[in-house]
C-alpha cells in the first residue's frame, strides 16, 4: 500500500463531489500495519484508492462503530487482524460512489458488517471501502447511517439473541432473562431489545455507576460481576428464564447452571476468556440450550432480514435515544475509544464519524 503524508481533513473531503463521483486519488483511514520483520505501528495515513481491495461497490463512510473485536485488530497482540496493512473498522455505513452491480446504485445508502471486514480486508476506518455487493445491506427504511453504526456489529449480535431465544421459545412473562456485561454494546443493546419486547431483564455488570443507565434501557434488576462469576455447584436455584451472554469464560458457567428447565442462552461474547468450565448436567437434567452466535457469518438474506427488523420490531431505540450510552468519536478521537473497549471501559457505544 502506499503511503503519504497525513494531509489536512479538508483536502480529501474537498476532492469529493457528490454531482461528479470520481474518486479521490487518496484517502484518510486510521491504518494498523507490520511489515513482515518489522515493528507494529497505528495511526492516521492517507491511502491511496488504488489500494482499496477488489470489490464491486465503493462507498463512502460516513459512519462507523466501535467494537470489542475492533478493539483487538488495532492492537499487536490481538490475534484478530489477519492481513496488514489494514484499514480497521468491522462495521460501516455510507453511500455508494461507484458500482458495478445494479441492485446498488450510486447514491445508495447502505451498511455492513461482519464477513472479513475490518480484520482480513479494509474496514469501516476509512473515508472509502470497496466491498463484494454479496456483503452489502441497503440501509433499511427509516434508519439512518449514524443510528446503524450507533447499533452496529454490538447490535446485530444483541438482535440474533434475541430472536435466537424467542425462536427457542422465550415469551415475555416467561420470567426474568438475564443479560451478563450488560454496560457493554452487546450487552446495553439487548437489555434495550428484551425490555422493548416486555421481557423483565436482569442485568449483570460490573459497573455498579451503570445502574441508573441500565434502567433507562428498561432493566429491571441488576447482578454484581461477584454474583455470576466464580465457582458454585453443577446445578445451582434454576432462576432465568433465558440468558444473553456476553463475558464468556467467567459467567457462562454460573449462566448454565441457573437457567430454568428447558432454557436457552444465547451465548456471543468472550470478553472475559474463551474457556467453559461447566458439567452436562444443565444439559442432562434441565434440557437447557447453548444457542451460538457467529455474526460475522450469517448469510447476506438473513443479515439483510434482521437489519430490516432493527429498523422495526427490534429497535434498540430506548438505546438509540439515550445521549449517555452513545459516545460520539471521529477518526482523530479513535484511538482512546480502541483502547477503553479493550480494557472493559466500554459505557454502550462508540459511534464513529467518518465523513457524516
Ligand atoms: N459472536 C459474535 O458474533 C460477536 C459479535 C459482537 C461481539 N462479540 C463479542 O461479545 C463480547 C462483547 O462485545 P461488546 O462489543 O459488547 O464489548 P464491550 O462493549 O467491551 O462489552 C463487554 C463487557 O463485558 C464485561 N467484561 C469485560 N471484561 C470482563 C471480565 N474480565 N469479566 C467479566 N466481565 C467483563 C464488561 O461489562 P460490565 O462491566 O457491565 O460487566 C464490558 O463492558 C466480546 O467478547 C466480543 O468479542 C461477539
Amino acid at each position: 500500500m502506499n503511503t503519504v503524508t497525513v494531509g489536512p481533513r479538508e483536502r480529501v473531503a474537498a476532492a469529493y463531489d457528490p454531482r461528479m463521483p470520481e474518486l479521490p486519488a487518496t484517502f484518510r483511514a486510521y491504518v494498523v500495519d507490520k511489515p513482515q520483520g518489522g515493528t507494529f505501528s497505528r495511526g492516521l495515513r492517507d491511502v491511496s484508492t488504488a489500494d482499496l481491495p477488489p470489490g464491486d461497490v465503493t462507498i463512502r463512510v460516513a459512519w462507523s462503530g466501535v467494537n470489542f473485536k475492533d478493539g483487538l485488530a488495532a492492537r499487536e497482540d490481538g490475534r484478530v487482524a489477519r492481513s496488514y496493512p489494514l484499514i480497521p473498522g468491522i462495521d460501516l455505513a455510507g453511500t455508494v460512489v461507484a458500482s458495478e452491480d445494479p441492485a446498488f446504485a450510486v447514491g445508495a445508502a447502505v451498511l455492513a458488517n461482519g464477513y472479513d471486514i475490518g480484520v482480513a480486508r479494509h474496514g469501516g476506518y476509512g473515508e472509502l471501502a470497496r466491498l463484494p455487493s454479496g456483503w452489502v445491506v441497503p440501509m433499511p427504511a427509516g434508519m439512518t447511517a449514524r443510528d446503524a453504526m450507533a447499533i452496529g456489529t454490538a447490535g446485530f449480535t444483541a438482535a440474533m439473541s434475541v430472536a435466537a431465544l424467542e425462536n427457542h421459545g422465550l415469551r415475555a412473562g416467561d420470567g426474568p432473562v438475564l443479560v451478563t456485561g450488560a454496560s457493554g454494546g452487546v450487552g446495553s443493546m439487548a437489555v434495550a431489545m428484551l425490555a422493548a419486547r416486555g421481557h423483565e431483564v436482569w442485568a449483570a455488570t460490573g459497573k455498579t455507576s451503570e445502574a441508573d443507565r441500565l434502567a433507562r434501557l428498561g432493566a429491571a434488576g441488576f447482578l454484581t460481576r461477584e454474583d455470576v462469576t466464580g465457582p458454585g455447584r453443577p446445578l445451582d436455584s434454576a432462576r432465568w428464564a433465558g440468558a444473553v451472554d456476553t463475558v464468556g469464560a467467567a459467567t457462562l458457567p454460573y449462566v448454565l447452571r441457573t437457567l430454568r428447565i428447558g432454557a436457552a442462552v444465547a451465548s456471543s461474547g468472550n470478553a472475559s476468556g474463551v474457556e467453559l468450565v461447566t458439567t452436562v448436567l444443565p444439559f442432562i437434567l434441565r434440557g437447557v440450550a447453548l444457542l451460538g452466535m457467529d455474526s460475522g457469518n450469517m448469510a447476506i438474506e438473513p443479515r439483510r432480514v434482521l437489519w430490516g427488523r432493527l429498523a422495526g420490531d427490534l429497535s434498540p431505540r430506548a438505546m438509540l435515544d439515550d445521549a449517555e450510552s452513545l459516545t460520539e468519536a471521529s477518526l482523530d478521537t479513535l484511538e482512546p475509544a480502541l483502547n477503553a473497549i479493550h480494557a472493559g471501559e466500554a459505557r454502550g457505544r462508540w459511534v464513529v464519524r467518518v465523513t457524516g
